[in-house]
């Protein structure tokens, strides 16, 4: 069959949703249409995601239903389920035709156009990081991938199996991308790797990344995604705090409020190190918004060791957190550990949290009634026509009223409302 048209997927994380903007340019470039739903595609593609045993269950229902729906459909897995299997989907399902893993993915372009129509399986590794530039977008925040690979091996983590090594982007490509961005009308940018704060290319370190982009864009926003805590420096806390184009919003996945649950899960830092990243962040950067990762039901995780999370995030006081329970992940370190939290337990520890977390969520958003927050608009709300959704400099989500006409605006809101997630305010004059 020869394949006019594809429907992308993408499932996981923000580095999957930049690969999938990466593999659509390349395959729009190649004469290739995008299909706007499933039936009118023949090939359907999905970028998958592995760190959950959930989210991959997910990726093998999803490789059922298509193989299920009417017309012959084929289709290519990719991204980090396809690494982590590779073959194995082959045999899964006789419509799945390309499976190729995060380091070959972008190939799909050339193997259509090229190819014999026989099955390609690829998941080598690849020394160099990919290094394309994306094409520019329609959005008004775009991603930017400065590293690949992940080097820290958290115990419980399948990342580092399916995504490789650390591999770091030249800067002077990053900001090739960036303003490549910014000319199709980005105004903020999200640098993107599973540990932004260990970028290192020739003697660069993450801060004098910032510091370099800074100077050579004139992008109003950046912000960046994900930083360990290992790795987070006074250097760049001063760097967020005295630059207005650095946003003041961070994601510092905390994982475990125990010293003993964070040694088995080869953090490297103690409760009291994370703390006192806390504490340094809100002593220079007041309005910070931070917001963590948690997971519930590790293994050996007793009541103590729960209570240990729960106290340190009341203490905290996150103004958001994602929340998870535990799930094992073959071929991990943690394996070995057992899974000995039952399944039960786990829940109601996480029941238990989402609760707690979400008063805390909720006090926190009320307190920015009445304040004024500057917010980058990104798209109509969904609800109401005349109104918009757009993220404050922290990065929280804002609805904005009657503002559907400022979409790539930045503009100065009064915050009349608050739920847990959202906030909602009228567009005012300074
Ligand atoms: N690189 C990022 C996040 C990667 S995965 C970081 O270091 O924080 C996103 C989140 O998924 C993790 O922060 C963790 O909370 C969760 N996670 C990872 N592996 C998991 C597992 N095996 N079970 C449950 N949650 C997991
Ligand atoms: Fe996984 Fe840890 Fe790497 Fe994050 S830092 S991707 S949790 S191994
Ligand atoms: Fe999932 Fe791969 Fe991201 S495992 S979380 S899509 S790096």
């Amino acid at each position: 069959m020869i394949v006019k048209s594809f429907f992308l997927e993408t499932y996981g994380c923000q580095m999957n949703e930049y690969d999938s903007g990466l593999l659509e340019s390349l395959l729009v470039a190649a004469g290739l249409k995008k299909a706007h739903d499933e039936k009118s595609a023949d090939l359907v593609i999905l970028n998958t995601c592995s760190v959950r045993h959930k989210a991959e269950e997910r990726a093998l229902g999803r490789i059922r239903s298509v193989a299920g729906a009417p017309g012959q459909k084929e289709i290519a897995v990719i991204g980090c389920m396809a690494q982590r299997l590779g073959d194995q989907l082959l045999s899964e399902n006789k419509n799945v035709k390309y499976v190729l893993g995060t380091d070959n993915f972008y190939r799909l372009a050339e193997i259509l156009k090229s190819g014999n129509g026989s099955p390609v399986v690829d998941t080598s590794c690849r020394e160099e990081p990919l290094d394309l530039v994306t094409s520019g977008t329609t959005k008004v925040s775009s991603y930017v991938t400065i590293m690949r690979g992940c080097n820290n091996y958290c115990s419980y983590c399948i990342v580092p199996y399916v995504r490789g090594r650390e591999r770091f982007r030249p800067p002077e490509k990053i900001v090739e991308e960036m303003r490549l961005h910014a000319a199709s009308g980005v105004n903020e940018i999200w640098l993107l790797g599973q540990n932004v704060n260990s970028y290192e290319y020739n003697s660069l370190d993450f801060s004098g990344l910032l510091q370099y982009l800074l100077k050579e864009s004139s992008l109003p926003r950046i912000r960046f995604l994900t930083s360990h805590p290992k790795d987070l420096s006074d250097k760049l806390i001063d760097i967020m705090a005295g630059e207005d184009r650095i946003c003041g919003g961070i994601h510092l996945p905390l994982q475990s409020g125990s010293n003993s649950v964070l040694k088995k899960m080869n953090r490297k830092y103690t409760a009291e190190q994370y703390l006192q990243k806390i504490r340094t962040l809100r002593e220079k950067l007041p309005s910070v918004i931070i917001t963590t990762d948690i997971i519930v039901g590790f293994s050996g995780e007793s009541e103590d060791d729960y209570q240990a999370t729960r106290d340190l995030m009341n203490e905290i006081e996150f103004n958001s957190a994602f929340m998870f329970r535990y799930s094992v992940r073959s071929g991990t370190k943690a394996e070995e550990f057992g899974d000995d939290v039952p399944e039960e337990v786990k829940l109601s520890r996480l029941d238990d949290l989402i609760r707690f977390q979400k008063d805390i969520s909720e006090r926190k958003m009320a307190a920015f009634v009445g304040s004024r927050q500057e917010v980058l608009i990104e798209e109509p709300a969904r609800q109401d026509s005349g109104d918009a959704r757009g993220k404050s400099d922290g990065g929280i989500n804002v609805v904005v009223k009657n503002a559907s006409d400022k979409i790539g605006e930045l503009v100065n809101v009064k915050i009349i409302s608050s739920s847990y997630t959202t906030l909602v305010g009228e567009l005012t004059s300074g």
